[in-house]
C-alpha cells in the first residue's frame, strides 16, 4: 500500500524488477538453479511500489509471498524471464536483482535421463541471454535508469565497476557474497553503490536487505525527481 498517494516520489513512475534464481530445466524432473532467495529483489519491488512506482516483479521460483501492491509475473528459465521483462516495458526505471542463471543445458530433454548403460553424464550447457545488458542496450524503449545487482566474492568494487562498463547500465550495486558474509539467502547485504565512470563508490554499512531497499528506492527516486 502506497503511503503518500499522488504526492508519492514514484507517483506516475513505471518500474520493472528482477528477482529470485532460475530454474533452467534439463529434463522433465531436472534442472539447474542457485541459492539466491528472492529476498533483496522483493524488497526492492516492495520499496518502489511503496513510493508510489507502478511496479511490476518479474521473478524466478523463490519462497518469498509476493509484495503488496506489486504486479508480480513468476517465470522459470532465463528466457522466459527476459520474455516478460520485455513485455512490461517502457519504465521509468529497471533494476536486476535476480540471480539468473549464466547456463542452460544445451538441450532441453524429452524424457527423463536414465542412469542405466552409462556410468558418467557429460551436460552440455550454452549461455543465457543476459537480460541486465538487453534491458541497457541503447534504443527507443531503453529505461532511463538500469541498475543492475553485482554478486562478487573478490575485488567487489572493481569487478562490479567492470560488469557495469560491460553491461552498459547506469548503476551497480555491488554486493558482496563471500562465503561468511551470508549474503546469498540471508537477511543481510554488504553493498557498495556505484552510480557512474567517476563517480566515487559509495560504501553503504552492513543493513537488512529491506533496508538496502528502501535505500536505494529513496535514490532512485531523487534521480528520477531531478530529470524531470
Ligand atoms: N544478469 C542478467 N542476466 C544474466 C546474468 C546476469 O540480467 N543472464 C544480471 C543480474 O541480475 C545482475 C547483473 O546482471 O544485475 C550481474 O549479474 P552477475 O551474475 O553478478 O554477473 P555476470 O555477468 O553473470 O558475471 P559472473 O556471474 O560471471 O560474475
Ligand atoms: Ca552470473
Amino acid at each position: 500500500e502506497a503511503h503518500f498517494g499522488a504526492d508519492a516520489p514514484l507517483a506516475g513512475r513505471r518500474a520493472l524488477v528482477t528477482s529470485g534464481p532460475t530454474h533452467e530445466p534439463i529434463d522433465p524432473v531436472r534442472y539447474i538453479a542457485n541459492r539466491a532467495s528472492g529476498r533483496q529483489g522483493h524488497a526492492v519491488a516492495a520499496a518502489l511500489a511503496r513510493l508510489g512506482a507502478d511496479t511490476t516483479l518479474v521473478t524466478g521460483p523463490t519462497a518469498e509471498p509476493d509484495p503488496a501492491g506489486v504486479t508480480v509475473r513468476h517465470v522459470e528459465s532465463a528466457r522466459e524471464m527476459l520474455t516478460a521483462c520485455e513485455a512490461a516495458l517502457p519504465v521509468d526505471v529497471a533494476v536486476c536483482a535476480a540471480a539468473v542463471g549464466d547456463w542452460r543445458a544445451a538441450e532441453e530433454a524429452a524424457h527423463k535421463c536414465k542412469r542405466e548403460g552409462r556410468d558418467a553424464w557429460a551436460l552440455e550447457l550454452v549461455q543465457n541471454p543476459d537480460i541486465l545488458a538487453r534491458l541497457s542496450q541503447p534504443g527507443a524503449n531503453r529505461p532511463p535508469l538500469v541498475v543492475g545487482f553485482a554478486a562478487e566474492t573478490d575485488a567487489v568494487v572493481a569487478n562490479a565497476r567492470a560488469k557495469r562498463a560491460r553491461k552498459g547500465c547506469d548503476w551497480i550495486v555491488a554486493n558482496d557474497v563471500a562465503p561468511g558474509t551470508g549474503t546469498f539467502g540471508g537477511a543481510h547485504n554488504t553493498v557498495h553503490l556505484i552510480t557512474g565512470d567517476d563517480a566515487e563508490p559509495e560504501a553503504w554499512p552492513r543493513l537488512a536487505k529491506t533496508d538496502v531497499a528502501e535505500r536505494l528506492a529513496a535514490r532512485i527516486a531523487d534521480s528520477l525527481g531531478e530529470g524531470s
